[in-house]
């Protein structure tokens, strides 16, 4: 039953138009993602995870096909509804962090709840937000940088203040598209300890698009895109 997913896409077309070519991307491949499960993605560089990723995280819309987060067809919404759904069930880090450079940490982490209070959303009381992200970024070894911007951090430190940032409004969803891959491998170790402590205690449902084969083994399955297909689930898949 698709309300019980996480995530639900199917025939899932890319294309991109550059002049005259138009280049397809992702050619019609399907994906779920169960409720409280740990999905590692796979896959050569150019072989379009982060085209797919942004697709499921809705920053980007299929050429064809459907996207459904807990059973909510996200394109079948008004631009407000898809934003607030985005906003609110959704966390997304991304590899080179994309945090805004005027704001400071801190300010970076409450954006999500400044937007979902311009969407109107109820609960969002900011003094409450403002504490919760001051307690997220002392909890992850931040917080004598609260007021740091993004340039005055090194590269593990934004990486743990997208994080914050992406649980802010403690999402039940979160998608992370090589968060590790710009840092060397003992910060990304500590990146994804601590990526990996807070799927486990918030239980989320989770995507993790990485290289490392032994993270891998870590996840409840894990997924190999080829050609911009997936390919069929490996031997660590569990039945449904
Ligand atoms: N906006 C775009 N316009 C045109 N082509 C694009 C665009 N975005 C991605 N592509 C093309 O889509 C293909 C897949 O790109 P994508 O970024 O999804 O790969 P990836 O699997 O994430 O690779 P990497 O491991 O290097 O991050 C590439 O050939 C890329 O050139
Ligand atoms: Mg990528």
């Amino acid at each position: 039953m698709s309300e019980q997913l996480a995530l639900n896409a199917r025939d899932i077309r890319k294309s991109f138009q550059i002049g005259e070519r138009t280049i397809e991307v992702l050619h019609g491949t399907h994906l779920e993602l169960r409720r409280g499960e740990r999905l590692c993605l796979m896959g050569a560089s150019g072989a379009g995870k982060s085209t797919f990723m942004h697709i499921l995280g809705l920053l980007d819309q299929p050429t064809e096909g459907s996207v459904e987060v807990e059973g909510v067809n996200a394109w079948g919404l008004s631009v407000n509804e898809r934003a607030k759904l985005r906003n609110q069930r959704i966390g997304f880090v991304f590899q080179f962090y994309h945090l805004l450079p005027e704001l400071s940490a801190i300010e970076n982490v409450v954006l999500p709840a400044r937007i979902a209070a311009s969407h109107g959303a109820n609960k969002i009381d900011l003094k409450e937000i403002n504490e919760r992200a001051m307690e997220g970024l002392t909890r992850f070894g931040l917080s004598d940088r609260l007021t740091h911007r993004p340039s005055q951090l090194s590269g593990g430190e934004q990486q743990r203040v997208a994080i914050a940032r992406a649980l802010i409004l403690d999402p039940p969803i979160l998608i992370a598209d090589e968060p590790t891959g710009n840092l060397d491998t003992a910060t990304g170790k500590k990146v994804l300890d601590l990526l990996m402590e807070e799927q486990i205690n918030r239980g989320l449902s989770m995507i993790l698009v990485t290289h490392d084969t032994r993270l891998a083994d870590t996840c409840d399955r894990v997924l190999t895109i080829e050609d911009g297909q997936i390919q069929s689930d490996s031997k660590f898949d569990i039945p449904h």
